[in-house]
């Protein structure tokens, strides 16, 4: 099989997180607890030292201020719904994922919050249209750093900034660009950032990571409550991060394949392993470019670019359809639909039937993504 679904979930995994998760796996795993016995007092050792790392490569303002999570889906639920209250206004984004835009839609159904929806263009947010979008009212600005579905990696310096004079907050899904887009915690005046471990971290899937800043502190409630593997005499949450938003036995093992997988990644030159997806990526917009009908998604800008690119399918082919020849017929998995982001597809005018997306990683060779291409004009050959 060749995989080119690297914007779903990252594969192969370096050798280095297989290796991490076997050892931890047979030697470590036991319910970390601050109190427990030296297996579980490792257990939480470990966590710590993932924290302290993510704080590292990140240039977070500590590392308590990271709290582990089940995915980028659970991370945005509790950062959204730990921090806003009745009446207040959320800006967001047409390109969201599914996991921003629905806890919000249940947000604004529920009649806690209103929401203005600012519409991108060619797969880019313009900043100025984020700061006509705010309002005394508003509370946070909630979008992604890079869509899921074009690739397209978006102006978030100067909206973090204005976010920031308006006197509002700033979550960033970082599903797409973690890992493989700068971000700097120091300067880029976001207030919570939320990601996945198993993208571009090279963790496996099942967990993620919520890092709240300064100004969150004694604003943010927790979605979930429970044990936290001390202060268990307190009938309350612990009121100190990272246990606030920590109920429950953490994924440890999770965590340990994804403190490996952010090692490989920090043992790269910075934008490194962007450039190999987008240089990928080239090999596909100039094919595109040169033949009968496919168009690229989105405006194509490899320097502000992660490696996700939609292809908009000609004729009476559907995405779905491309999706499946390519799957059983040539061994390639890409990612047919909507991804998860049913708005930029209205604005793309590709909803309901969505784009074929492919999303080469670290691992993908140019082969690859010929063998992408010529499956593609073979498909078409026939049909157009
Ligand atoms: C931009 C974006 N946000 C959030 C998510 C959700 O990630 P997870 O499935 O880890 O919850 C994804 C997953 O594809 C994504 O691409």
């Amino acid at each position: 099989m060749i995989y080119l679904d690297n914007a779903a979930t990252s594969f192969p995994k370096p050798e280095s997180v297989y290796q991490a998760l076997d050892r931890f796996a047979r030697t470590s795993l036991a319910n970390p607890g601050r109190a427990g016995h030296r297996m579980a007092v490792a257990a939480e050792r470990s966590l710590d030292a993932a924290r302290h790392a993510l704080n590292q490569y990140f240039h977070g303002d500590a590392p308590e201020r990271w709290a582990f999570t089940l995915n980028a889906t659970d991370a945005l639920n509790i950062a959204i719904k730990g921090i806003v209250n009745p009446g207040d206004h959320v800006v967001t984004t047409d390109l969201e994922h599914n996991s921003i835009s629905r806890p919000l839609h249940a947000l604004e159904q529920a009649g806690v919050i209103t929401l203005t929806r600012v519409v991108s263009s060619e797969g880019y947010v313009d900043a100025g249209a984020i700061r006509r979008a705010i309002t005394p009212a508003t509370r946070l600005v909630a979008m992604t750093h890079a869509s899921n579905v074009l690739g397209t990696v978006q102006p978030i310096d100067e909206i973090g900034r204005l976010t920031r004079e308006a006197g509002a907050l700033f979550l960033l899904d970082a599903a797409q660009s973690a890992g493989v887009v700068a971000i700097d915690l120091r300067t880029a005046r976001i207030d919570m950032l939320a990601f996945p471990g198993h993208k571009g971290l090279y963790g496996p899937t099942g967990v993620g990571a919520l890092y709240v800043g300064p100004r969150t502190d004694g604003l943010i409630r927790p979605w979930r409550e429970g044990g936290t593997g001390g202060d268990s005499s307190s009938p309350g949450q612990p009121r100190h991060l990272p246990y606030l938003l920590e109920g429950g036995t953490p994924n440890v093992l999770g965590v340990a394949g994804l403190a490996a997988g952010l090692s490989w990644v920090a043992n790269h030159e910075p934008d490194a392993l962007r450039r190999h997806e987008v240089d990928l990526l080239q090999i596909v917009v100039d094919w595109a470019a040169g033949s009968e009908g496919w168009k690229i998604a989105g405006r194509w800008d490899p320097a502000t670019h992660v490696g996700a690119l939609s292809l908009i399918v000609p004729g009476d082919l559907s995405p779905q359809d491309v999706g499946a020849i390519l799957d059983t017929s040539f061994e390639l998995a890409v990612r047919p639909g909507l991804h998860c982001a049913p708005y930029i597809h209205r604005n793309l005018g590709t909803f309901p039937d969505g784009t074929v997306r492919l999303s080469p990683g670290a691992f993908s060779t140019p082969e690859d993504v010929l063998a992408f291409t010529t499956a593609l004009a073979e498909i078409t050959a026939g049909v157009l």
